[in-house]
């Protein structure tokens, strides 16, 4: 799914060095220019290879670090220094770059066909006063399929997450009830997702939902009491076909300035990703299959069977030169 916008890292974590990330196998960096704007390009000089991000920032522009090529934030070279400086540049003295763009604390990057650049939808919360945001990120050796799916999976939980739904809990999942659009599956959460259950949240005060909005963000809101709500929200970047990187968000909207309950979420939300990631890491094949034969459904799998009709379509789509996904 390369046509799609996917995190690079956290906005405040762009400031003065540049920074190598990969998408997709794709090697980019990134840095801002002097008037603070961000560029993402590949980290590959167009005359011998070198890596530019290990080059100096100079003003708006990046200098190799091999032979000095000086590229601004479009990928443009505009000096050659063994050519001297009234030169003209050849036409194939240009770097990749990919359309970035700053949302909800993140910088977040299209590495496909420059014109398939879509909008990006967040959720309220990610730019929301009234809400605060904890960040975390872990990174799996898995599929981006897999790892979507076991946030949709509601009857994983007493089994890889016992502790959070309770020891006695009665493993028979009621439906779950969900929704479906083009572009989003929203499941409500019986048991709560450990993800969202704290100690505070009883199962009969309210209410959890799972949001997936296609193609790797994910929200699990929870009410707690008298409106007061908490969220975790992933966003999946897969670095490689076979490993992912999650930025979450550990997100509530009551006692915003209380740093000791920051703690508490962030470690709620680390340690419940720890315990998927030697499950997901592990299954076979490393990628959902796309064909529904292949693996054995159930009620419960619902949601999941609806992902992979969605990301079976997608992908078609994408390999026809299609669209995408759009909605
Ligand atoms: S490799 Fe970059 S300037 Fe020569
Ligand atoms: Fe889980």
């Amino acid at each position: 799914m390369r046509n799609e916008w996917y995190v690079a890292c956290r906005s405040a974590d762009l400031v003065e060095e540049m920074l190598e990330c990969s998408i997709l196998s794709t090697e980019l960096f990134l840095y801002r220019d002097a008037e603070g704007v961000a560029h993402a390009l590949h980290n590959q000089c167009p005359h011998r290879g070198a890596r530019l991000s290990q080059g100096k920032l100079r003003g708006d522009c990046v200098v190799c670090p091999f032979h000095g090529w000086v590229f601004d934030g479009s990928g443009r070279c505009t000096l050659i220094p063994a050519n001297g400086p009234h030169a003209s540049i050849p036409q194939g003295a240009k770097v990749m770059s990919c359309p970035v763009q700053e949302a909800g604390g993140y910088l977040w990057v299209f590495v496909g066909e420059p014109h398939r650049v879509k909008e990006l939808q967040l959720p309220f919360e990610l730019t929301d006063p009234e809400w605060r945001a904890v960040p975390f990120v872990v990174e799996w050796e898995a599929h981006l399929t897999r790892v979507v799916e076991s946030v949709l999976d509601v009857s994983h939980l007493p089994f890889v997450h016992p502790e959070s739904t309770g020891t006695d809990v009665n493993p028979k999942v009621e439906g779950p009830e969900f929704s479906v659009t083009e572009q989003e599956i929203v499941i409500v959460a019986k048991p709560y997702h450990p993800l969202v259950r704290t100690p505070l949240n009883e199962e009969d005060n309210g209410s959890s939902t799972i949001t997936f909005t296609w193609p790797n963000q994910l929200i699990l809101r929870t009410d707690m009491f008298e409106g007061n709500q908490m969220a975790t929200y992933l966003a999946l970047t897969p670095v490689t076909e076979a490993q992912i990187r999650i930025h979450g968000l550990a997100l509530r909207n009551f006692l915003q300035d209380t740093e000791a309950i920051d703690d508490i979420h962030y470690e709620h939300n680390v340690t419940v990703l720890e315990q998927d990631r030697p499950v997901v890491e592990r299954l076979r094949p490393k990628r959902s299959p796309l064909e529904l034969t292949q693996e054995v459904h159930i009620r419960s799998d619902a949601p999941q069977v609806r992902y992979r009709i969605m990301y079976r379509k997608a992908l078609e789509q994408e390999q026809q030169g299609g669209e995408g996904h759009e909605g």
